[in-house]
């Protein structure tokens, strides 16, 4: 059983996300951040929102300070409990940046350029549109990751690269300076649902997408979200059957509505057998309505006590500055700069 394993045997699990948008969406909590609230039952779980990475889009003041208390409550809301996990911010823990300035300092600058998330952002907006900060997120994400001696950092497959250089700056610190930090392993969120559009049922349900009306949001009201269920891109047939390649509409609700209830595909393809897609679309906007329901019921609880979301994030960034000051001193130990006595 997992409960019991003791505190110290358990390994250790970190992962962040970027407070960048007022909700998060059903893809990333299907994906991704389900699996998170599953690993504190069985790990040591530290997540953190990742406000300083969220710097490199210029963000607007008040929206950043709003969207950063917003994705702590959301987390909570989904179920990340403050007395399991190590719940933080990013920007309450200054170990992040000063470690991001040692490994900048290990990390080629071809290295550096050849993280595709850099190319393809950089790419996209030219050289003197790109800021210096988009260049060495991957950097700073390291230091997040090898900062809390981290085994496992669970994250979607479009995150493999940087887990990669991680790997590669903790292992070269450790052959240059002595064994300082542990080399997580990816934790490729593969059991994760896929969640695709709406409207556009063969791209990644994604908040850059060109229009909103195919993204499920947390924070969305029952009937905006019943709303886009029912304008959900099908097909010309009346078949409710998983077929991704001529049927993405229905295959991706027929996936929505498998990973909320538990059920599988070929359960779900019986239950709707001979009813219309009205049938089958209303039916999947209504476990969705109700199991986001309460989740967004609490996250609006939660922002509206604002004391009791600073307290929670001021024990979280004391725990999590305990675990990063050490690795940081031992880091610059190793490095000979001099200790202030
Ligand atoms: N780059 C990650 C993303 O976009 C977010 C992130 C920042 C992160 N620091 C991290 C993820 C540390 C895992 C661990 O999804």
């Amino acid at each position: 059983m997992a409960n019991s394993v003791g505190a110290t045997e358990r390994k250790r699990v970190l992962s962040g996300i970027q407070p960048t948008h007022d909700s998060f969406h059903l893809g990333n909590y299907l994906g991704a951040l389900k699996q998170w609230v599953e690993l504190q039952e069985s790990h040591d779980a530290f997540y953190c929102v990742v406000d300083l990475h969220a710097l490199t889009v210029e963000p607007d003041p008040a929206a950043l300070r709003k969207r950063t208390l917003a994705s702590i409550a959301q987390l909570i809301a989904i179920g990340i409990d403050p007395a399991k996990s190590t719940l933080f911010i990013q920007s309450h823990v200054p170990a992040h940046n000063q470690l991001a300035w040692v490994m900048e300092c290990l990390t080629g600058f071809g290295e550096a350029g050849r993280m595709t998330q850099f190319k393809d952002k950089s790419q996209k907006n030219g050289a003197d549109r790109t800021v210096v900060g988009l260049f060495t997120y991957p950097i700073l994400q390291a230091a997040d990751i090898l900062l809390y001696q981290a085994d496992q950092v669970p994250v979607g497959e479009d995150q493999r690269q940087h887990i990669e250089l991680t790997r590669d700056l903790g292992q070269r610190f450790n052959s240059k300076y002595g064994q300082t930090f542990t080399i997580p392993e990816g934790y490729i969120l593969k059991a994760g649902a896929k969640i695709n559009d709406l409207q556009e049922p063969t791209a990644k349900m994604s908040k850059s997408s060109a229009s909103q009306s195919g993204v499920i949001e947390l924070m969305d009201t029952p009937e905006a979200n019943r709303k886009k269920f029912k304008s959900a891109m099908t097909d010309t047939e009346r078949e409710v059957k998983f077929d991704e390649k001529n049927k993405a509409g229905i295959s991706n609700l027929l996936t929505i509505y498998t990973a909320i209830t538990g059920s599988t595909i070929s359960a779900a393809e019986t239950e709707f057998e001979g009813k219309g897609y009205g049938d089958f679309k209303s039916a999947v906007a209504e476990v969705v309505v109700d199991f986001l329901t309460p989740i967004r019921n609490k996250a609006l609880e939660l922002l509206e006590d604002p004391a009791h979301l600073t307290k929670i994030l001021s024990e979280g960034a004391e725990k999590a500055n305990a675990v990063a000051s050490k690795t940081l001193a031992e880091t610059y130990e190793a490095l000979g700069l001099i200790p202030r006595s």
